[in-house]
């Protein structure tokens, strides 16, 4: 206990020491309280907006601090692209989590390792299985899945959630570890739930103490005040189990001569006796399939069936262009380059509602000056992608879905609406390494609903309206909406 007042007692004099001695330089921010900082003012629920207001007032580069940690806030499109993609090499570190990175565990997997050796491994690996050659094979599956999820859409439309994220989990343990789940109450796919909902419990913003103030990962779980240290502990057993157990009943299948093509298998064929750190690398990297691409990929396609509900008239042109290429087949993933106005649609649901607004957080190991301010060593950095997306210097009329705004001549306003998936999918060498097989499972299944089904009537669930909500991922409320088949299927 007197360790911890200590330790208390040397951070304030620490951070105030330096605060006084730096202040100057930084960027500008909010004013915050002594000691706590911003912590307060950043709200729980969609920072991003709060962050794009403050940006108003204190330009496109922001200091803000909480306890002794010093975040700079990006939000324009230049300010991210100087830093976060001209000086990549040294704006792709990811900062250490205590709660979640470090005490649930997290912070072994690819999309939280700092820049580094392993880091690269998984990343390349991903994209071993994730590229324009293995394709077609990943085609396959989208589009068989796409066609399954029609037919349980048709059967049962009201549970469309529960489909949605059946289907995701579906395509992810497929093309991952060729484990083919049946149903939304297969015992991997509640397993994946389970763990994925720890981790936005552990990742909420502002929820554990422990992420301001370090040190206290060091008390005991017994100790008073200390559940966290519980609630940590669960998820990152839960997380470990799940990763070795899905990479075992991948290998076994194998070894069974019953393997069908995925990424466990593409490793292993190239890798076929594997130490035990590289089967522990091999785990980990299987796991952010189903871990970064399946949530994700469900926030999106929600959005898609929302705004498809809310315009109607936007939605009757997305059918016509797929009923004239498609006819009465089912629509392929290979139809994407004969649908534009599908296309710029998509890239509405991505501008309007981006899944991950404040992208991952990077991180900067050393100082580094840029427009005049000094980024002090060690500072988070995080690249506001829901301002710019909504910047009416670069989207005129940013809240309106206008999919024509993609399709005009390119030469008449070539530096307005740029393609929001640039931003969507984050930055640098950071920049998400899923961003084709998520591309392709959102045309395919918008493709196939729309193809399909009448998409109207989006109703709340509770409350008047339909709001976005999420501290890391965002995600509209629950809503319920009338779907109803257009064609025998
Ligand atoms: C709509 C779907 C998706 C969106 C919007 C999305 C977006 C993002 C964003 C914004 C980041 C952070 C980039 C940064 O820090 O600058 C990221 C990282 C990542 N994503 Fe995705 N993602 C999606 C789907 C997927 C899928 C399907 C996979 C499957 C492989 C995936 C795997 C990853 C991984 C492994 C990282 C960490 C990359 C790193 O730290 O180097 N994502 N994604
Ligand atoms: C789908 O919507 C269109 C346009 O509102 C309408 O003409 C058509 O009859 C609808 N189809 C079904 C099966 O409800």
């Amino acid at each position: 206990m007197f360790d911890l007042i200590a330790l208390c007692l040397i951070s304030i004099l620490v951070y105030t020491f330096s605060r006084n001695r730096r202040q100057s330089s930084t960027p500008p921010g909010p004013r915050g309280l002594p000691f706590l900082g911003n912590a307060l003012q950043i709200p729980k629920e969609c920072s991003w907006l709060a962050f794009a207001e403050w940006a108003k007032i204190y330009g496109p580069v922001m200091h803000v601090h909480v306890i002794s940690s010093s975040i700079i806030v990006l939000s324009s499109r230049e300010a991210i692209s100087d830093l976060l993609e001209k000086k990549n090499a040294m704006y792709s570190d990811r900062p250490v989590i205590p709660m979640a990175g470090e005490l649930a565990g997290f912070g072994k997997y690819t999309a939280m390792l700092p820049y580094g050796q392993r880091h690269r491994e998984g990343r390349k690996l991903i994209l071993g299985t994730v590229n324009a050659r293995k394709a077609p094979e990943l085609h396959a599956i989208q589009e068989a899945k796409a066609a399954d999820f029609v037919s349980r859409l048709t059967r049962n439309p009201s549970e469309f959630r529960p489909h949605l994220r059946w289907l995701l989990a579906s395509i992810v343990l497929q093309i991952t570890y060729g484990i083919n789940v049946d149903s939304y109450d297969d015992a991997y796919v509640r397993a994946v739930e389970i763990v994925l909902n720890d981790f936005s419990e552990v990742t909420a913003p502002g929820a554990y103490l422990v992420d301001g103030l370090p040190f206290l990962k060091y008390i005991p779980e017994w100790f008073p005040g200390a559940s966290f240290k519980r609630i940590a502990r669960e998820a990152n057993e839960r997380a470990s189990q799940l990763v070795v157990n899905l990479y075992k009943v991948s290998r076994e299948q194998m070894d069974h001569g019953a393997a069908t093509p995925s990424f466990v298998a593409d490793i292993l064929a190239y890798n076929p006796s594997p130490t035990p750190e590289e089967e522990d690398l091999y785990q980990q990297v299987s796991a952010q399939f189903y871990g970064a691409g399946s949530d994700t990929t469900v926030s999106s396609l929600l959005s898609f069936f929302l705004i498809m509900a809310q315009h109607p008239e936007i939605q009757r042109k997305a059918q016509a262009e797929v009923d004239a290429i498609v006819g009465d087949r089912l629509p392929k993933c290979s139809d994407c380059k004969d649908m534009p106005y599908l296309e710029a649609v998509l890239k509405e649901v991505h501008r309007c509602n981006p899944v991950v607004p404040l992208a991952l957080p990077h991180h900067v190991r050393r100082e580094d000056v840029y427009a005049g301010f000094r980024i002090p060593a060690g500072s988070t950095v995080i690249a506001n992608t829901w301002a710019v997306l909504h910047d009416p210097a670069l989207y005129p009329r940013p809240d309106e879905v206008i999919p024509e705004r993609y399709l005009g001549k390119p030469d008449e306003h070539p530096d307005l609406n740029p393609d929001p998936r640039d931003f969507a999918f984050g930055y640098g060498r950071r920049v998400c390494p899923g961003r084709m097989l998520a591309e392709d499972t959102l045309f395919i299944v918008a493709a196939s609903v729309l193809a399909s089904f009448n998409i109207s009537d989006a109703v709340p669930l509770e409350g008047e309206t339909i709001e976005y909500r999420g501290g890391v991922l965002s995600h509209p409320d629950e809503f319920t909406c009338n779907i109803t088949p257009r064609r025998v299927v």
